[in-house]
Parts: structure tokens; C-alpha cells; sequence
């Protein structure tokens, strides 16, 4: 599909919603690609995938408090308008939502929106209330933008999950588009919080993904998850001066312990550095054959 030539950015929802109104837009598809800014080639690859699906591609950019607990980085969290406005012009957005706190939450509302197990895990665990905020801030964007299908990387694959389920249980209408993580050339994940990493801490991250791999070749070879736990854990100890927040080896999408039919398995990790906590993980088959050795 053809990138317009100009991007509109869009501060209000009424006015989204009204140049996005299916009597004016005459058929034409929407991509969604919903962010909180900083933009990396990660998300360029979302909008690279919308661009290619749909007929009109929107980006949100919206730095969501509530998702973030108190002491986290919310203040903190990395922030360049103009810089990402290029960016999603360049990648062919054509229209980018920038919308104020007080425009997505005018009110206290009493109603929240509680996922179940699936969030409890992971950083469920270590941030509560966190996948709360994803999905209310989600629900919101839905409901504005309206798109038929919206893109979501895979570095935040238990986010993705949760949204899956969401977006089923609940009959959303958009369908969600997985997108693979995109790694700088030394592995490490691309992030929006790489650039707080200190610049030994940088050196020291791309152990993160190393690690993984390591725990997926051991689980090939024979050894059991609970061991490639270990040995993930311990290449990241040794390797990286950060601390461990968790790293688990689950079923994949449903993150049980017992694995359903069907299901593969996630490797994910948690690793805090002085400033900043970064997420990455791989996804494997659960069957050891010998194409997976
Ligand atoms: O992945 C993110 O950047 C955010 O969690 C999202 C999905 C944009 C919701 O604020």
C-alpha cells in the first residue's frame, strides 16, 4: 500500500475519531501501531508491516501513566517528539496521535480492567497493575482509533499475549499482528530504554540474548527447563553486572507451567541495571526433534 506524502499529527480524539470515521474513510483499511514514543527500528518494522498490509497506517504515541507503578520510570522515560515525528513520516505513518495525559484520562474512572493469570507472571510479578494499564490504555485506543489490525512486537511477548487474550475474550474487533524482535547487531534487543543503560552496561547487554540462545540449545540437547533456567541465570550473573528480576521458562501464549496441545515455550528474562530494567526472550518449539538440535 502507498505511504501518503504528508503526515498529519493529531493532538484530540474527537478529531481522530472524525477524520477516521468509516463514512468518510470509503473502505480503506486501517494499521495501528500503538507506541509510547522513542521510536527505534522495532517499531519502524511495526509501521513497515502496517504500511504493507493496509491502506492507511496510524501510530499512537502516548507515554501511558498508568502503567507505570509508583518508583518507576515514568518521569524518566525517554522522550522525543519531534525526533519520532520524523521518524513515523520517514516510515510512511499517516496519521500520528499524540495525545495529552488529561485528553486519554480526563477523569478517575471507577471501572478498571483486571487481566487473570496470564499477567500475574513474569513482570506481572514484579510490577503490579502494570498489564492493567496496558489493556485500559489499549481498550481506549481501540475504541478511538478503530483499526482492523494493530502490530505489536514480540520483545514484549507476555504484553502480547495478554492482548491476544484480551482482544478474543472480549470480541474486539481488530486482529493483532505479531511482529519478530529487531536486535542490534550484537543481539541485544531494541529497546527505548537501551539508551539509559551506562555505557559499560551497554557492553556488558547483548549477554542478555546470548544467554537465552544458550538456554534454548541446552533444552534441544536434553536438559531440562529448570536447568536451562539455571543456565540462563547464570550466564547473565556472570556476564552482566545487572541483577536478575526473574528469568522462567513457560508455555507459550498461555505462560502455565504444564504445557497445553500445541503450545511452545518462552525463555524470558528481567534484568535491572542502574537505571533502567530490560525484558528480552525466545521462543522455541517444545518438541525436541532432531531439526531443532
Ligand atoms: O508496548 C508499549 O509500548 C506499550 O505497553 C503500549 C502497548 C503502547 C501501551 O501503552
Amino acid at each position: 500500500m502507498n505511504a501518503s506524502a504528508t503526515m498529519q499529527i493529531v493532538r484530540s480524539i474527537a478529531e481522530l475519531q472524525n477524520i477516521l470515521n468509516p463514512r468518510k474513510r470509503g473502505g480503506r483499511t486501517i494499521g495501528f501501531v500503538p507506541t509510547m514514543g522513542f521510536l527505534h527500528e522495532g517499531h519502524l518494522e511495526l509501521v513497515k508491516q502496517a504500511r504493507r498490509d493496509h491502506d492507511l497506517v496510524v501510530m499512537s504515541i502516548f507515554v501511558n501513566p498508568a502503567q507505570f507503578g509508583p518508583g518507576e520510570d515514568y518521569e524518566a522515560y525517554p522522550r522525543d517528539e519531534q525526533r519520532d515525528a520524523e521518524l513515523a513520516s520517514a516510515a510512511g505513518v499517516d496519521y500520528l496521535f499524540v495525545p495529552a495525559v488529561n485528553e486519554m484520562y480526563p477523569r478517575t474512572s471507577s471501572i478498571r480492567i483486571l487481566p487473570g493469570e496470564q499477567a500475574a507472571r513474569l513482570c506481572g510479578a514484579s510490577r503490579p497493575g502494570h498489564f492493567d494499564g496496558v489493556l485500559k490504555v489499549l481498550l481506549k485506543l481501540f475504541n478511538i482509533v478503530d483499526p482492523d489490525e494493530s502490530y505489536f512486537g514480540m520483545k514484549d511477548a507476555q504484553q502480547l499475549a495478554i492482548i491476544e487474550t484480551f482482544v478474543r475474550d472480549f470480541n474486539l474487533r481488530t486482529s493483532i499482528c505479531r511482529v519478530p524482535t529487531v536486535r542490534e547487531e550484537d543481539g541485544l534487543a531494541k529497546s527505548s530504554r537501551n539508551v539509559r543503560l551506562e555505557p559499560q552496561e551497554r557492553d556488558q547487554a547483548p549477554a542478555i540474548y546470548r544467554a537465552l540462545c544458550m538456554g534454548k540449545r541446552s533444552y534441544y540437547e536434553g536438559v531440562s527447563l529448570k536447568e536451562v533456567e539455571k543456565i540462563v541465570s547464570n550466564v547473565i550473573e556472570n556476564e552482566t553486572s545487572g541483577t536478575i528480576d526473574y528469568v522462567k521458562a513457560l508455555a507459550y501464549p498461555s505462560l502455565d507451567e504444564s504445557f497445553g496441545e500445541a503450545e511452545e515455550i518462552i525463555i524470558a528474562t528481567a534484568v535491572k541495571f542502574t537505571s533502567t530494567r530490560l525484558i528480552d526472550n525466545i521462543i522455541m518449539s517444545s518438541i525436541k526433534d532432531e531439526k531443532n538440535v
